[in-house]
């Protein structure tokens, strides 16, 4: 009883008013029209199980991504395959080590399974390798970073997660959520797998919910060292992907085009809504993420009322109170009409 249930992204506004839904980092684009047709095509089939191996979408994910077969884990969203490795790994007694503003997720399942959340400072919004390794005790068991992290879309370098890395102790797994991981475009950011294929204690979590656009379907995968997966595989349900996600991730994953499309799409809009934001005066955190997340003064104009403000207009941010950023609002990217409306909006706002 003492977990603060997860809240997610508000969807609603007031009656007539046109939903635009920035509160959960979805992509505003949609699935790949592969994807579709494959999820529509898994209608006949209901009746069946799905195959608890999800073969099939694991070796889409292997050839799109080079990876072997046998250290791909798919889940019903990452989200389960946080849950599993904590479960696996973390119990009454034990310490899962995060950063100041990290995924709330890692702390609910920290705390299911009993284990203490410990949390590092953050600098500038950012995962800080000195106070993470500096947090480390005998008791720590596992080490989340999402890069680029959630809700700061802020990120740590290749050479930063390596220091990370070579500062723990072999029994400590790192687990790099890479939940974003695809629209990141920076010459010194690395998703991690090249780590994760050269230890035995890193593994790399990835979601088909953001730019692949299937949040609905729930599926998310890991790569993980064998002896992780193998873990992973003997605790989780028989059949955690349904053949509907199976089916239309394997079509997403092999349509690298339009991923690249979504990409080019969000990076565009992220650097346009950071550049008309701060012209208002308003402060933005450099994302290499979906979403901004931006700075409110503490007076008339402070986040809660822009969020009033916004929500009206049927704008629809995310507050992020409950991260302990309660200046802030994370605001995802939407279609072009809808982040012109953003910077409409928030411009009226600071003026009124
Ligand atoms: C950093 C991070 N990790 C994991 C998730 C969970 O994603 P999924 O939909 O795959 O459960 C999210 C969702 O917002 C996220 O931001």
């Amino acid at each position: 009883m003492g977990i603060a249930p997860y809240v997610g992204g508000k969807s609603k506004a007031k009656e007539g008013v046109r939903v635009v839904k920035l509160s959960s980092n979805e992509t505003p684009l949609g699935p790949s029209p592969k994807a579709r047709d494959a999820y529509e095509a898994a209608a006949k089939y209901l009746h069946r199980y799905p195959d608890g191996t999800a073969t099939l979408l694991r070796e889409a994910i292997a050839k799109t991504y080079s990876l072997p077969l046998e250290n791909l884990v798919c889940g019903n969203g990452s989200d389960e395959l946080i849950g599993l490795l904590v479960h696996a790994y973390a119990g009454q007694g034990d310490e899962v080590l995060i950063s100041e503003h990290g995924f709330l997720m890692y702390q609910i399942y920290a705390q299911s399974f009993g284990a203490v959340t410990v949390k590092a400072p953050e600098k500038d919004l950012r995962t800080d390798v000195d106070a993470m390794l500096a947090r480390l005790t005998p008791k720590t068991k596992i080490v989340f970073v999402a890069n680029p992290n959630n809700p700061t879309g802020t990120y740590i370098t290749n050479d930063e997660m390596a220091r990370l890395h070579a500062g723990l102790p072999s029994h400590v797994i790192l687990a790099i959520d890479g939940a974003y991981t695809e629209y990141a475009d920076k010459p010194d950011y690395a998703t991690g797998l090249e780590l994760a294929q050269t230890s035995r204690n890193v593994v790399c979590l990835r979601t088909f919910s953001k730019i692949y656009g299937l949040s609905a379907l729930r599926l998310g995968w890991m790569y993980a060292p064998h002896a992780i997966a193998d873990a992973i595989n003997r605790i989780r349900s028989p059949f955690n992907v349904s053949a509907a996600a199976i089916a239309a991730g394997t079509a997403a994953v092999a349509d690298t085009a339009y991923v690249d499309h979504s990409r080019a799409f969000n990076n565009k809009w992220v650097a346009w809504l950071t550049h008309e934001l701060n012209n208002i005066g308003l402060t933005v955190v450099p994302s290499i993420a979906n979403f901004v997340l931006v700075k409110f003064p503490c007076d008339k104009h402070n986040s809660s009322a822009a969020n009033a403000y916004m929500t009206e207009l049927g704008l629809i941010p995310r507050e992020v109170g409950n991260y302990g950023l309660p200046e802030y609002l994370r605001i995802s990217i939407g279609l072009e009409e809808d982040n012109r409306a953003v910077v409409q909006a928030l411009t009226d706002f600071m003026k009124s």
